[in-house]
Formats: structure tokens, C-alpha cells, sequence
């Protein structure tokens, strides 16, 4: 939170509370993502520290959202609002009950005798609550005493268009702390979103703590230097120091918890057959060559990857993803599959020789193979594997779900096969892509994506009505090589994110001057947190060029 001085403060506090003259509230209501239905009347209704926040006897289910409202004021007023289990009629108080809306739907009027927020399921009250927070004044936010506040007379119908709504954050990259990736689940609870792809291994360190295969976080979770950039390559290493991290399954288990009481599913990412160096680097025999492997400090798509011939490297995947499905209690497994060359696979005897015994065409066939072999076990344990666009190489089972960043190579043969397809374009998704003028930015990967671009998503972008039902999700992403710390994730993601949310859940016609419009309820919200974002320049005030 950012700090007023205490001087300051103190002066606010009089002023506002010892005559009770100045009661804070917005003028405008601006709300991101854009609800289904919001209209602004003329009054307002006051709340003040002894406003009860009230839940029907059969409404316990609410308990939380109503503790997570109530809390809202609780620095402000120095307490949070009561919360009563009770009648809900009575005296001025806003009231939560469950409704007969979508699971993630809601209902917020604010008239002036109250407030009544009905909610589909507790995800819809918690969506409630995070409007409502945008409603709230930056003193209230901000933590200032106050003895009340106002928020203005609104009506508020709300659902989203999409059902999963998801980041991807890359720790294998940098590496981010247990309290981090809580931040950054923070942002996407205040954005509305409801899934995060966690990006836990990779070619450039291992995350997830295993216990059967120990060496994974022992020599697989570090690197021997922390941030060599491509533009710096071939001049002396700023940071020759070992670098990397690592979760133990307590600490995932304790983010699991954190991010399902926000209302986010975490969807687990485990890559294969390719960016598996840091495996091939702690078990050597996981790798066609079986030897010399060390866990990269440089970036880029690597040549080794899991050998596909042995079936050792599936039992260890198997057992991997075993203790991976144990800690993650939901259906979604991801496996990568991404960028997988097949140099090795081609000069591996033990490669050719299960292309030859399966009767497959060729090293993209035996990708298919690798695959559609995962894929039986996860589903022998009740999960679905998601993977990026590759895996449709070589042939895909009906069941899997495409991650599709690609029109052409993924999502179009996707569609003709009938797979399910979650959306995340690059031209529109990947936010660690410049926002601006790379001059005057920190350095990025080498892409464009303003502002502007990210609202220029259409997941359904010459699709027929037909085939927008195959596409069940949308994902932004913050790939890590050029991110390493927090500040620089949210600088990273906000405002881009809202703008991802606004055309995820809201959809309909895009009118990008009242998305700007409303997005300073968002930046009042980033200020007040302190958090680091991207400040607007004028050429963000332009809606994106259509480009092919
Ligand atoms: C990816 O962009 N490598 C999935
Ligand atoms: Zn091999």
C-alpha cells in the first residue's frame, strides 16, 4: 500500500471525521471488464463502520466473499464492516445472497436504503466484490480514515463470455517466490480471471520439487549465471553468480489453497518432449545422448530433448506427472509439447527403433506417439492434457486441448478435427512483447503489442458460430526471459491485462475510447496498491491498425 505521510493522514482524519462533513465517493462509474448491464442513477447510499454486511442462514456459502468485502474498509475505518448471518431485511446494510444466475454471475444494485449483491455461486460474489471495490473511492482504497463513504446509486447484471480466462506465468526463466506468484494471483482475482498457467519447468531451471526424483530441484532448479540476454551475448556476464529456486510441494499446495480462495484454478505446465534440459541435466539418461547435459543459461530452443525410444523416460514421466496430479486437484494437465526438435530423435538408434516398431512415418509422427502415450495416462487418472499448437504435429487424440498461439499451424486443424482450442494469439496475448517504443522501454522480447493490440483480441475472429463453440478458453502469457522481478511482471502486465479481460469476459462490439474511459478506475485501483504499471502515452490512445 502506498503511504500518505502520517501528518498528513492525521489531518485527513479530521478533517473527515471530526466534523463528518466530507464524505469521500467517485463521481463516474467506470467498471473493467465491462459488465453485461451497468446504469448510474443519481444517488448514492452511505456506509459507514457500523453498516452490516448481512448473509442469509442458507447463504454460509458467501461467508468468505462477505469477510473478502468487508475487509475493504478495514484500514479506512480501522476495522472491517460487520458481518451478520441473520435476517437479511432490516436497517440500511448491504446484503449477499445466492441467486439463480451463471456459477460466475452476479448482481449488484446499489440504491439508496442499500445494497443487494446477488451472486450465482461464490465465484460470482467474488466477482461482485471486485467491482464493487472499483466503486470505491481512491481515500477508501488507499487506506485514509474516513468515517464513511458513498457509492453511487448502480445497477449492475453481470456473467462472463468465456468460462476460462487465464494467465500463464513462466517461473523457469526467473524464478518467483512463493509470496510473488500470490501477488501476481492477486492481480489476476482484481482482473476477473480464473486460471493461471504455471510454466514450472523448463530448459532453463526445474520448480516443482518431486519426490521421487530429488536431483530435479537439487541440480535442476539452478543455472550457473542468473540473466545472460541475447543482446548481450558475447560480452563478459553482468551476474556470474548460480541462480534458480524452487517450490516445495508444501509451498505448492499453500498457492493451490491461496489461488482457489480467489477463485483460480491453477492449470500445472510440465513441458515435454522439448525445453527439458534441466531434467536432462539431473538425470542424464532421460536424454538420447545420456550424457554432458548442464542446465542452459542462455535462452533459445534447445536441441536435446527427452528421448522417445526408452521407455524409461516415459515411466519417469509417469511418475512425474503422478505426484504433479496429486498436488493439483483439477482437470487441466498441461505438457507443453512446444518447439521440439527432432535432431536427436533422428540419430537416436533407440528413436528410430520405436519409429520402426510402432510403424510411425517419421520423427513428428513419434511426437504424436509421445503425446498420445502421456495423454492415456493422464486420462487413466481422470485428467485432459493441454498443449501448445506442436502437438497436433504427427496427429492428436480427439480429448486433447489446443493452446493455440498460431491461426495457421494450430488452431485451424484444431478446428477441423473437432479438439477443443483455448485462444492466445500472439499478436494480441504475449505480454512480454515491447508496449511501446523499444528506446524508452526496458528491454523485452522483440515483438510489438501495445496497448491497443491487446484489446484488439477476438477470440472468435472469423470463426463460424459452430466453430466458436470448439474454443473454450482464453490465455494471456508473461514469458520470463526478461522478467525477473515482481515490478517488472506488473509493469509487464498492467494495463495490458485489463485490456485482456475486457475482451475476454465482456466481448461484444470493441469501442476502444470507452475501454480508455473506464480503464482509469483500473489505474486509480494499480495506484492505490502501489503497484508498478505502464503508464498511457498518446500514441495509446490510438485503437490498433488492423494488420495481417
Ligand atoms: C511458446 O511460445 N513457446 C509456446
Ligand atoms: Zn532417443
Amino acid at each position: 500500500m502506498k503511504r500518505k505521510p502520517l501528518l498528513l493522514s492525521c489531518c485527513l482524519a479530521l478533517l473527515c471525521c471530526g466534523c463528518g462533513r466530507h464524505i469521500p465517493r467517485i463521481e463516474s462509474v467506470a467498471v473493467v471488464p465491462r459488465p453485461v448491464v451497468l446504469t448510474q442513477g443519481e444517488g448514492a447510499f452511505r456506509i459507514t463502520p457500523k453498516t452490516e454486511i448481512r448473509l442469509s442462514p442458507d447463504d454460509t456459502a458467501l461467508l468468505r466473499e462477505a469477510r473478502t468485502l468487508a475487509s475493504l474498509f478495514a484500514e479506512s475505518f480501522g476495522r472491517p464492516l460487520p458481518v451478520v448471518a441473520g435476517d437479511i431485511d432490516g436497517a440500511p446494510a448491504i446484503r449477499l445472497h445466492g441467486a439463480d444466475l451463471p456459477p460466475e454471475g452476479y448482481t449488484l444494485h446499489i440504491g439508496t436504503d442499500g445494497v443487494d449483491i446477488g451472486a450465482g455461486s461464490p465465484a460470482g460474489a467474488f466477482y461482485a466484490v471486485q467491482t464493487l471495490r472499483q466503486l470505491l473511492p481512491s481515500a477508501v482504497l488507499e487506506g485514509e480514515r474516513t468515517a464513511g463513504t458513498e457509492l453511487p446509486e448502480t445497477e449492475i447484471r453481470d456473467e462472463p463470455r468465456i468460462g476460462y480466462r487465464a494467465l500463464l506465468l513462466d517461473v523457469g526463466r526467473h524464478f518467483f517466490t512463493t509470496e510473488e506468484v500470490k501477488s501476481v494471483i492477486d492481480l489476476m482475482a482484481m482482473h476477473k480471471l480464473n486460471r493461471l498457467q504455471w510454466h514450472l519447468t523448463e530448459d532453463q531451471g526445474w520448480r516443482i520439487e518431486i519426490e521421487k526424483y530429488p536431483e530435479l530441484t537439487r541440480k535442476g532448479a539452478f543455472r550457473d549465471r542468473c540473466d545472460m540476454r541475447p543482446a548481450e551475448e558475447g560480452r563478459p556476464e553482468k551476474d556470474p553468480q548460480p541462480y534458480g529456486g524452487f517450490y516445495t510441494q508444501d509451498e505448492i499446495r499453500d498457492i493451490v489453497r491461496y489461488a482457489a480462495e480467489r477463485h483460480i484454478q491453477i492449470v500445472p505446465e510440465i513441458e515435454m518432449p522439448g525445453h527439458a534440459m534441466a531434467a536432462l541435466a539431473s538425470y542424464p539418461r532421460l536424454g538420447c545422448l545420456g550424457e554432458s547435459y548442464e542446465v542452459p543459461s542462455q535462452w533459445g530452443v534447445k536441441e536435446d530433448v527427452y528421448c522417445a525410444g526408452r521407455d524409461s523416460t516415459f515411466l519417469f514421466l509417469e511418475d512425474v506427472l503422478g505426484e504433479v496430479i496429486g498436488l493439483f486437484p483439477y482437470e487441466y494437465v498441461h505438457i507443453g509439447g512446444d518447439e521440439c526438435p527432432k535432431a536427436r530423435w533422428k540419430a537416436c538408434p533407440d528413436c528410430q527403433r520405436r519409429i520402426r516398431d510402432e510403424g510411425l512415418a517419421d520423427e513428428d509422427a513419434l511426437q504424436s506417439y509421445f503425446v498420445k502415450r502421456i495423454e492415456r495416462f493422464l486420462s487413466a487418472h481422470g485428467r485432459r492434457l493441454v498443449g501448445w499448437d506442436e502437438i497436433r504435429q504427427g496427429g492428436l487424440s480427439p480429448s486433447a486441448i489446443v493452446l493455440s498461439r498460431k491461426r495457421e499451424q494450430g488452431l485451424r486443424s484444431a478446428l477441423e478435427t473437432g479438439n477443443d482450442v483455448i485462444m492466445t494469439p500472439y499478436m494480441n496475448c504475449y505480454f512480454d512483447y515491447y508496449q511501446g517504443d523499444p528506446e524508452t522501454e526496458p528491454l523485452a522480447f522483440g515483438g510489438h503489442l501495445p496497448l491497443a493490440a491487446a484489446y484488439a483480441l477476438d477470440p472468435y475472429e472469423g470463426l463460424s458460430p459452430e466453430q466458436t463453440r470448439q474454443i473454450v478458453g482464453v490465455q494471456c502469457n508473461l514469458w520470463g526471459e526478461f522478467v525477473s522481478t515482481l515490478d517488472h511482471a506488473r509493469y509487464m502486465l498492467l494495463p495490458r491485462l485489463a485490456a485482456f479481460t475486457d475482451r475476454s469476459w465482456s466481448g461484444g462490439e470493441p469501442d476502444y475510447p470507452d475501454f480508455l474511459r473506464r480503464l482509469t478506475s483500473m489505474l486509480r485501483l494499480y495506484d492505490a496498491c502501489g503497484y508498478e504499471y505502464r503508464k498511457l502515452t498518446a500514441a495509446d490512445s490510438l485503437p490498433e491498425q488492423k494488420r495481417d
